[in-house]
């Protein structure tokens, strides 16, 4: 996927609702274009869209919100296999991107602006994703506060983010914005990356109980996005709301507990 030919792109010193805003402004279709800066998304939505699917029992006929959806890579997927998507993003030309491309696409996704510290909705969702987003939100216990807060009891909340260790910073940062110029300079903030006890801690506090985590590998030369064991990099996984955090299992049936694949 990579090549040498690759435009380079620059969001360095921008807020990071801004840095997608200028990106969308720069190309409006960028977040389809698998070749630019958001063609990793596309890559990795090939192993967490199933993934989650298994996660949740299915997609058909759940409420899900998407938090930080971006251009919908992510949220079209659902909607697709049947799920009623709510999409929101703090980006507007992200938004204004998305609601384009559904509507080409015949697809009733409900995208909102929306910062996901503030989000509020009149109903509960069945699940509450947020990936490839906590690393990117200016406050994410108030981001997390908004997806447990918004979650029905027994309900699902899916995450993918990136671990805060030196490889992550080589692989993601060094690699990926300075050297080979696949994501743009300046997308992430090393100091937001989150490791999974900090994460799975936080998650706790809000009466959401780890069931699973997975590490991811990216090949960048490849262009090949792959489950590994090792979390050291990215991880996914998901929670389960439970009424007591400290509670050994729900209704759901998912059983809290931190496993690694
Ligand atoms: C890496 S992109 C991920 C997009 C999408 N989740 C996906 O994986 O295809 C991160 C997204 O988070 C959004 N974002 C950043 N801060 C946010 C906030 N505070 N509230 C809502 N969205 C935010 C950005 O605008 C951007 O669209």
């Amino acid at each position: 996927m990579p090549s040498t030919q690759r435009q380079l792109y620059d969001v360095r010193g921008l807020d990071d609702p801004a840095k997608y805003d200028q990106l969308t402004e720069l190309e409006p279709d960028m977040w389809w274009d698998r070749n630019g800066p958001h063609g990793g998304l596309h890559l990795v939505n090939d192993l967490r869209v199933p993934y989650f699917e298994r996660a949740i029992d299915g997609y058909a006929g759940k409420r899900i919100l998407d938090v930080g959806c971006g251009g919908g890579i992510f949220a079209e997927a659902l909607a697709s296999a049947g799920a009623h998507v709510t999409g929101i993003d703090a980006s507007p030309r992200s938004i204004e991107s998305a609601r384009r491309h559904a509507a080409a696409q015949g697809l009733g996704i409900e995208y909102e602006v929306a910062e996901a510290e503030t989000f509020e909705a009149p109903d509960r969702f069945d699940s509450v994703f947020a990936v490839d987003v906590l690393e990117h939100v200016a406050n994410i216990n108030l981001t997390l506060d908004t997806c447990a807060r918004l979650l029905k009891a027994g309900g699902i909340f899916g995450f993918l983010t990136h671990n805060q260790t030196r490889q992550a910073f080589d692989a993601l940062v060094w690699e990926g914005e300075y050297q080979k110029h696949i994501i743009a300079k300046g997308t992430h903030d090393f100091h937001k990356f989150i490791t999974p006890d900090d994460l799975d801690e936080r998650l706790r506090a809000r009466g959401l109980g780890v069931v699973e985590l997975q590490g991811l590998w990216f090949d960048m030369d490849s262009g090949v996005f792959e489950f590994v064991a090792d979390t050291t990099v990215t991880y996914l996984g998901y929670a389960v709301a439970v009424a007591d955090a400290d509670a050994d299992a729900d209704s759901s049936g998912h059983e809290p507990g931190l496993l690694t694949s």
